[in-house]
């Protein structure tokens, strides 16, 4: 026993850290809830304390107890059972193995697929493609496997900095992200299986109805509302007929879990819609619409994350010898015939140290994200010409690959309770470590996420909502240095503090379901290792700017409800310099704010967009090809043409799943 406790020293501290956290540690990790794209902690002082914390914490000197062993049996057993469960957490079986030193001692065979990236859309292509034995697929990921904050996926905010993330910032632009460290956009994305959806809030949203009917109307007439509710209807069925003999991976979702405390908080945000007029939503999967709600469909299970990569791919990789998943492969070029016309295979850097080459004889599909996926199209000679040229990188095709950058955005507004309000009990209490590992219950487990969707046009009717609120978490009392996680600025975090003074807070952040701005991606340099450049231009448009006004003049207007008066809550008046020039509260103020925080909402796409054939502005067709050049797609969030109306990983899923179907369907003869 207590040597499987000490087989992990690493967990040790993190016991002994926690156990002594009320006395030495300055942990207070109180609210937990899901915003648009990231599991929020509020009140992490630092997201990066809470390891650090834990793990710099010596043991305390054992206590100079008698007895007669059994008391100390009984406290070894708790500590061995957190262990084991800490052990399955981190379980390696559950993702696929690694066929990097077979690659290296053997050499690489020929694959008929070679998928670069195992991301949301790669896992879903990888498994779907290999439930056929002949085909044979190679994946490779730049990451490894999740770490086990991936799988407390109340803990995955602690990744935005890490080895497990793509920590990009954007080029310094002075009309936005003016609040945020450097003055500059960050855009993490997750480098690990599963990509950005080991990191993510874990939401699954599909959009609304009329999303992918625009698309239609953009001309990809094979793409529309109804294809979509197919797609899912099937990936969702499919794990219902999961049979344990032939596993398919598919889609699984579970409601957050909240708890006690949190219901006080989701009382008073739909007493306040409802006053507005505002009706619940109960079923999201029949798409965005106008309405509040709290049922809110995630990739969870007790307490973990069931990213795509472990119910697509991990559950069935060690059972299909036609899948070989490589990891720490940087895919660095994609391979052309000598006449530049197809696609051959890709050039990678396997574990910082190899060079090798994988060839696909009938495909490489790239699923790298919607930001990598078109540096590696501008590496491999794929982009605006004049680009390629100032780079000195040969062309293969000339398309606009990296234009019509896009994201949701999020402004948080904050507000200021004069009343005490509910307040869950702390992540790093030892109670809730306990009841995590050993039950799957309690703060670790559990999660709120509350969200609106509004039409802020009051002059129509229509259900097609153009704004997202989402947030509504508390910030309790004197943890105000949360907002530190948004990557805000030290001195408008201290702001914020002081304004606080000594109430609790109300954050609503607003995201646009349709921004008109767009950005671009760019290559810094020829070197495959470097950065991207990203250009930001968030709320450039006034188009934008006037919707995120009226998103502040939305929650100005929930402030006058019974239910929110009733608690004192106001907007908190943020200390910024260039903005306190003008009056506060004039839209001129407000334009001024959204250029300090509105900021990203990790959810980037349309860098690859999809098009009709005559649409100049497309970079793939319809069915993901990328135009001029044979046996190359891309499939993952850059094809959207236009962002979908909520989070964007539901709709990358079904991407994937759309493009398998297509693919099985161009190779059905070859692959019969
Ligand atoms: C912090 C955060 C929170 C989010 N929260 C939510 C949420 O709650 N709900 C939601 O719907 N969406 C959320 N999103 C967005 C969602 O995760 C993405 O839209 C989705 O994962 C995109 O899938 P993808 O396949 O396009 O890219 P990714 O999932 O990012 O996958 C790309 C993969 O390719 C790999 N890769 C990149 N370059 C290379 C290369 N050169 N060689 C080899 N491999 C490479 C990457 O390491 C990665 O694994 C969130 C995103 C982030 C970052
Ligand atoms: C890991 O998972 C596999 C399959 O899910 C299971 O058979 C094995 O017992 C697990 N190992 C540990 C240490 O939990
Ligand atoms: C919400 O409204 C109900 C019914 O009016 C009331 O009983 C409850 O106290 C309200 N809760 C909050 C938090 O405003
Ligand atoms: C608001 O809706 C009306 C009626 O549909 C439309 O004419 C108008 O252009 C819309 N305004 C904005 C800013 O979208
Ligand atoms: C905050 O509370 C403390 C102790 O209750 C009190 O001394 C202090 O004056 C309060 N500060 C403000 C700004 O209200």
């Amino acid at each position: 026993m207590l040597t499987s406790y000490l087989a992990c020293t690493k967990f040790r501290y993190f016991i002994w850290g926690v156990t002594s956290s009320t006395a030495t540690v300055a942990l207070t990790l109180v609210v937990i809830a899901v915003i648009s794209g990231t599991t929020l902690a509020s009140g992490i002082n630092d997201a990066g304390k809470f390891l650090t914390a834990a793990n710099d914490t010596t043991p305390p000197t054992s206590c100079v107890t008698s007895s007669v062993g059994s008391a100390e049996a009984l406290v070894s057993n708790l500590f061995a059972a957190i262990n084991t469960a800490k052990c399955e957490l981190t379980n390696a079986s559950q993702w696929p193995a690694d066929f990097a030193d077979e690659a290296l001692s053997e050499g690489l065979q020929k694959y008929d697929f070679v998928i670069v990236g195992a991301g949301t859309a790669g896992s879903v292509v990888a498994s779907r493609l290999t439930e056929n034995p002949r085909i044979k697929v190679l994946l490779l990921e730049a990451g490894g496997d999740p770490p086990i904050e991936s799988e407390i996926f109340t803990m995955s905010s602690t990744l935005h900095h890490s080895a497990y993330t793509w920590t990009d910032f954007g080029e310094p632009n002075p009309n936005c992200c003016q609040g945020m460290q450097q003055r500059r956009c960050y855009w993490p994305r997750g480098k690990m299986l599963g990509g950005s959806s080991s990191m993510s809030g874990s939401i699954f949203l599909l959009g609304n109805k009329e999303d992918f009917d625009r698309w239609r109307l953009l001309g990809c007439n094979k793409w529309s509302w109804e294809e979509m509710k197919f797609l899912y209807e099937k990936a969702l069925k499919a794990s219902q007929h999961e049979v344990v003999d032939k596993p398919v991976g598919a889609i699984v979702l579970n409601h957050f879990d909240p708890l006690e405390q949190h219901k006080e908080l989701a009382q008073l945000v739909f007493n306040a819609s409802s006053e507005l007029g505002l009706r619940y939503i109960s079923n999201l999967a029949d798409g965005t619409s106008v309405g509040y709600t709290d049922a809110i469909p995630a990739n969870i299970e007790k307490g973990r994350r069931m990213s795509v990569a472990k119910t697509y791919l991990g559950q069935v990789s060690r059972s299909r010898p036609n899948l070989h998943v490589i990891k720490n492969a940087l895919v660095t070029k994609i391979l052309f015939s000598s006449d530049n016309s197809r696609a051959m295979g890709v050039e990678f850097i396997l574990r910082n140290r190899h060079r090798l080459k994988a060839a696909a004889t009938s495909e490489v599909l790239v699923a790298a994200g919607a930001i990598n996926s078109p540096k590696l199209l501008l590496q491999s000679g794929i982009g605006p010409s004049e680009h390629l040229k100032a780079l000195n990188i040969k062309q293969v095709a000339d398309l606009p690959v990296g234009n019509n950058l896009h994201d949701h955005g999020m402004l948080p507004l904050i507000l200021r309770f004069e009343s005490e309000f509910s307040v869950p009990p702390s992540m790093g209490e030892p109670q809730s470590v306990a009841d995590y590992f050993l039950r799957q219950i309690g703060p670790l487990a559990a999660s709120i996420s509350i969200m609106g969707f509004i039409n802020t046009n009051t002059s129509s009717s229509s259900q097609y909502p153009d704004l997202h609120l989402v947030s509504h978490t508390i910030v309790p009392t004197g943890n105000a240095d949360s907002f530190k996680f948004l990557q805000l600025r030290d001195e408008i975090v201290a702001g914020i503090s002081r304004a606080a003074g000594n109430q609790s807070l109300l954050q609503i952040y607003g995201s646009l379901l349709r921004p008109s701005s767009r950005g671009k991606v760019r290559l810094r340099s020829a070197d495959p290792q470097a950065p991207p450049l990203i250009y930001n231009n968030y709320a450039s448009e006034r188009a934008d700017q006037l919707t995120l006004l009226r998103n502040v003049r939305f929650v100005q207007r929930m402030c006058t409800t019974a239910a929110f008066r009733n608690y004192g809550l106001q907007l908190l008046h943020v200390p910024i310099e260039e903005c306190d020039q003008l009056p506060y509260d004039s839209d001129d103020y407000w334009i001024c704010y959204i250029k300090y925080l509105y900021i990203g909402a990790w959810h980037p796409v349309g860098t690859c967009r999809m098009g009709a054939d005559t649409d100049s502005h497309a970079v793939v067709d319809q069915r993901l090809r990328v135009r001029g050049v044979d046996r190359l797609r891309v499939v993952d969030a850059s094809i959207m043409p236009e962002i979908s109306s909520g989070n964007t990983n539901g709709p990358t899923t079904l991407i994937a799943e759309k493009a398998t179907i297509m693919i099985e369907d161009d190779w059905k003869t070859k692959l019969a």
